[in-house]
């Protein structure tokens, strides 16, 4: 079944027709930037106008960067303050809403490295902020919000998301110590038996998983950019 799929990021608001059971986008997709601030009202809009620009009729997914429970927004670290307390679902007119990572993972583990893996399996997507997904013998765990560990008495995202990292003007090498310092936490924490690195450095992994020691298997994502798109369509099925 095709369902278009929004994912809402920090910087760009991307949307795509999904075929659900092959895990492919069916149309080249469109990104806006996201307003700024990214208030509801101007988001609402930017996902009105995607819908229109593929005269949308059928479901729709959309993922969000913070924590959505029934629908609701619990947190927004990376998007403006006033999402607090919001019905996405009602706001984006009846749709599906969850995490964005929680989104990139399904669709990882669906169609990409997750597939058949069973276990613990943890997804970490690096971008603005760190998100994570946690799954257990192929079963989402929502919400568990993991690049918000702290670390030096920071925010773990703070130091080792992939903004961090040109903010700070960090090379490959000296942020993967970073990621590696924190991969190490979360390896201590959970046990995990596979580690997938997602967002938009998963493309450029050779450039750091070489210098990211730790003893989980860890593999950058498969779908790229595209999971949380894939993951949104998914969740709304
Ligand atoms: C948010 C998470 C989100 C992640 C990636 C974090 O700051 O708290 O909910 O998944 O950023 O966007």
């Amino acid at each position: 079944m095709d369902v278009l799929g929004i994912d809402i990021g920090g910087s760009g608001i991307k949307g795509a027709p999904v075929d659900t059971d092959a895990g492919t986008l069916t149309q080249e997709r469109l990104r806006i930037p996201t307003p700024q601030p990214a208030k509801p009202a101007p988001v609402a809009e930017v996902v009105a106008q995607i819908v229109k620009h593929f005269s949308w009729e059928g479901p729709i997914g959309v993922t969000f960067p913070g924590v959505v429970v029934d629908g609701v927004v619990m947190t927004a670290a990376n998007v403006h303050h006033s999402w607090i307390g919001v019905d996405a679902n009602e706001l984006f007119g009846g749709v599906r809403v969850l995490n964005d990572a929680d989104a990139a993972g399904l669709a990882e583990v669906a169609f990409g490295r997750g597939r058949d893996q069973r276990g613990t399996v943890l997804m970490l997507t690096f971008g603005t902020g760190i998100g994570s997904a946690l799954f257990r013998d192929g079963v989402l765990v929502p919400n568990t919000e993991l690049g918000h560990l702290e670390l030096h008495g920071k925010d773990a995202e703070q130091r080792a998301s992939a903004l961090a990292r040109e903010e700070h003007e960090l090379s490959w090498e000296k942020w993967a110590d970073r990621v590696e310092e924190y991969l190490r936490h979360v390896e201590m924490l959970f046990s995990p038996s596979l580690i997938i690195i997602g967002g938009g450095v998963s493309k450029k992994a050779d450039k750091f998983l070489p210098h990211v020691h730790i003893d989980t298997p860890i593999v950058p994502a498969a779908l790229e950019n595209e999971a949380g798109i894939i993951g949104a369509a998914r969740a709304a099925l």
